[in-house]
């Protein structure tokens, strides 16, 4: 899961005009741009932000679900969360080693998230009191997060548009069992109905915030554009997944909690009311309802591995020690 809106681009460097000009040559060409290519700073600078906020997302992401898997209603429930929230970890360390062919550690950004000066999506800040949360959550947080991350397996940069392919596969599984699960509780007792009615209530408006700021307020969103790391902007994409969710709420049932909803027939887009951006900017400030819990668990769950990494680190050199012994050997 993910949400781009609040990537701005680094813009200003110091790199010669022919550079720049050769650089943004290759991208109109939609060459990708490797590891190993010469890039401007700012090229860099950008994605290995967006890149790491992208595998921390992932990786808290995993949090309020993993909260459900001893929680789950039926085993089959229970297989699919668990798959779900594994995939969820391989995204966010396919991700972590595409920021690191850029330059950055992994030690480097999980330090950056646990100290709190990286970001990561705010969406999960908010808290899963029921199982019908995880259902919401798979149907429009991971609807949103395909929404976003589609247009990036054409992102100019090779290693990030590459991962991108396997996680989009794996997001749409993760939207589908979503779906499923709010279904079943729309189709089921009335006060399930009404479970799903109060998580759709709970997370509708937190999952439009998903795509970020309004574009009139989205810093250096253009640059982002042409360097292709994004190829469509932060309203576009909203639209996009508005007009794709309203049709599945409507087939359940479901009301989306937007009194201001109507579809508009002349244009064939669904028009949505004010979105509270106070909230929005309280909750990535920090103030969000579970922002210091989440950070909290990472933290420990960081600090319970220490011990694994070092020990696969040990093990690694003694492999490593013992290959060169025998290559010494049979010389
Ligand atoms: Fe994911
Ligand atoms: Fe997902």
């Amino acid at each position: 899961m993910y949400a781009q809106g609040l990537i701005g681009a680094d813009g200003a460097s110091d790199e010669s005009e022919e550079f720049l000009a050769a650089f943004q040559a290759r991208i109109d060409a939609e060459e990708k741009i490797e590891p190993n290519d010469a890039m401007p700073e700012g090229y860099r600078k950008t994605l290995t932000r967006q890149i790491a906020q992208h595998a921390h997302s992932e990786i808290v992401g995993m949090l309020p679900e993993g909260n459900w898997i001893t929680r789950a209603p039926t085993l089959r429930r229970k297989a699919a969360l668990l798959a779900k929230v594994q995939d969820e970890g391989g995204h966010g360390l396919y991700l972590y080693a595409a920021a690191e062919t850029l330059g950055v550690s992994r030690e480097q950004m999980t330090e950056e998230l646990l100290c709190g000066k990286a970001k990561y999506s705010s969406i999960f800040n908010y808290p899963t009191p029921t199982w019908a949360d995880i259902g919401t959550i798979g149907w429009l947080v991971d609807g949103a997060a395909i929404m976003n991350q589609i247009p990036l397996c054409r992102c100019s940069f090779g290693p990030y548009a590459r991962a991108m392919i396997r996680v989009c596969k794996e997001e749409s599984f993760h939207h589908r069992q979503g779906y499923e699960i709010v279904m079943t509780l729309a189709q089921g007792t009335p006060e399930q109905k009404q479970m799903a009615q109060d998580s759709l209530d709970r997370w509708w408006w937190p999952s439009l915030m998903m795509f970020g700021p309004s574009d009139s307020d989205s810093v250096h969103s253009e640059q982002s554009m042409t360097w292709k790391i994004k190829r469509f902007s932060n309203d576009d994409l909203r639209q996009k997944f508005i007009d794709a969710t309203i049709p599945q709420a409507e087939y359940l049932g479901l009301k989306v909690p937007d009194p201001d909803m109507r579809f508009n027939e002349e244009t064939g887009h669904h028009e949505h009311g004010e979105i509270d951006w106070d909230e929005f900017w309280r909750v990535v400030k920090g103030g969000g309802k579970m922002n210091r819990d989440r950070i909290a668990d990472r933290k420990k769950a960081w600090d319970d591995g220490a011990w694994v990494r070092e020990a696969a680190l040990a093990h690694a050199e003694k492999r490593r020690a013992r290959q060169e012994a025998t290559l010494e050997a049979a010389e």
